[in-house]
């Protein structure tokens, strides 16, 4: 099946997807959830950062996260080249991209007046990354709802594990906003991909099986990406065993019970094969990895 052929056939479910998010959405305002009181400590600081303020894998979620949102032009730009920007998949490109704006606006203003990161190095940062113009290019739209779909909810997973290791109200607040945007971003592509399954079940699962088994989180023109991702593996906000046990292992075994679609060709049977002993691997190190942790915490 074609990849126009597949988005038509799919263009019903998306305007009913849309349509969907459209009713759930609950405006929120980035001015109204930032800290501003904090401005008089930050001008007596000579607006610098506190370096002792978090942890260092704290410092790099928060710079990693931000990043991630700055590098918004080159998402949009993969979103309308696989998508098209016609009918209701242009619409919810052009509405997601509006969303996703808000985050790091609202991310950045808080690390900035709670002086989390070094604001000239952040900006370094987000000059270099955004220049780069690198994202994750799925080859076409099948690839792309796959992708995404995983993407989106570890997004959310790491905004929520970010704002949880902050031990901040204020910053809990701002990082939990961001992953309820990114819960509903991953519902919109998640039963995307479920109609993709009843479409064409061979296509979803082929594609699925590689996006899963190549997965990599947007990022890698962050400079120090490795070992901003070390740190933030070491601080345990998100690490292969988050990886499995909250976006993997549930989406593969529960939401779209690979196990279970039928109908398959004798290709789409050797990738559900492959993503299943996949997702058995990725469980084997994620319990190794809880195991060391316990008997370093003990
Ligand atoms: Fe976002
Ligand atoms: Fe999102």
């Amino acid at each position: 099946m074609q990849d126009a052929a597949v988005l038509h056939e799919l263009t019903p479910v998306a305007e009913q997807l849309l349509e969907r998010h459209l009713e759930s959405a609950i405006e929120w305002f980035p001015h109204e959830v930032v800290p501003w009181e904090r401005g008089n400590e930050l001008r007596e600081r000579g607006f610098g950062y506190r370096r002792d303020s978090v942890a260092p894998g704290v410092r790099s979620a928060l710079m990693v996260n931000l990043l991630t949102e700055d590098n918004l032009p080159w998402y949009s730009r993969t979103l309308s080249r696989i998508f098209g920007s016609d009918s209701a998949w242009g619409e919810w490109g052009r509405r997601w991209t509006a969303e996703e704006g808000r985050h790091s606006i609202a991310m950045r203003d808080y690390v900035t007046i709670s002086g989390l990161v070094d604001p000239s190095e952040l900006e370094q940062a987000r000059m270099a990354q955004v220049s780069s113009g690198l994202v994750p290019e799925p080859e076409n739209a099948v690839d792309g709802m796959c992708y995404v779909a995983v993407q989106e909810l570890a997004t959310r997973v790491s905004h929520r594990n970010t704002g949880a290791a902050l031990e901040d109200p204020a910053g809990y607040e701002v990082m939990m906003r961001l992953a309820a945007d990114e819960n509903k971003h991953h519902l919109f592509y998640r039963d995307l991909v479920t109609s993709l399954f009843k479409l064409n079940p061979s296509r979803a699962m082929e594609s699925l099986s590689n996006q899963i088994r190549s997965f990599a989180m947007p990022g890698t023109g962050i400079p120090g990406f490795a070992e901003h991702a070390r740190q933030i593996a070491n601080e345990g906000i998100y690490d292969l065993s988050v990886h499995h046990d909250r976006i993997i292992e549930p989406l593969v075994t529960k939401q779209w019970a690979v196990d279970k679609v039928q109908g398959l060709s004798a290709a789409a049977e050797q990738a559900r094969e492959s993503l299943l002993k996949h997702v058995e691997r990725l469980g084997k190190v994620a319990n190794r990895m809880r195991e060391r942790r316990q008997e370093a915490a003990e």
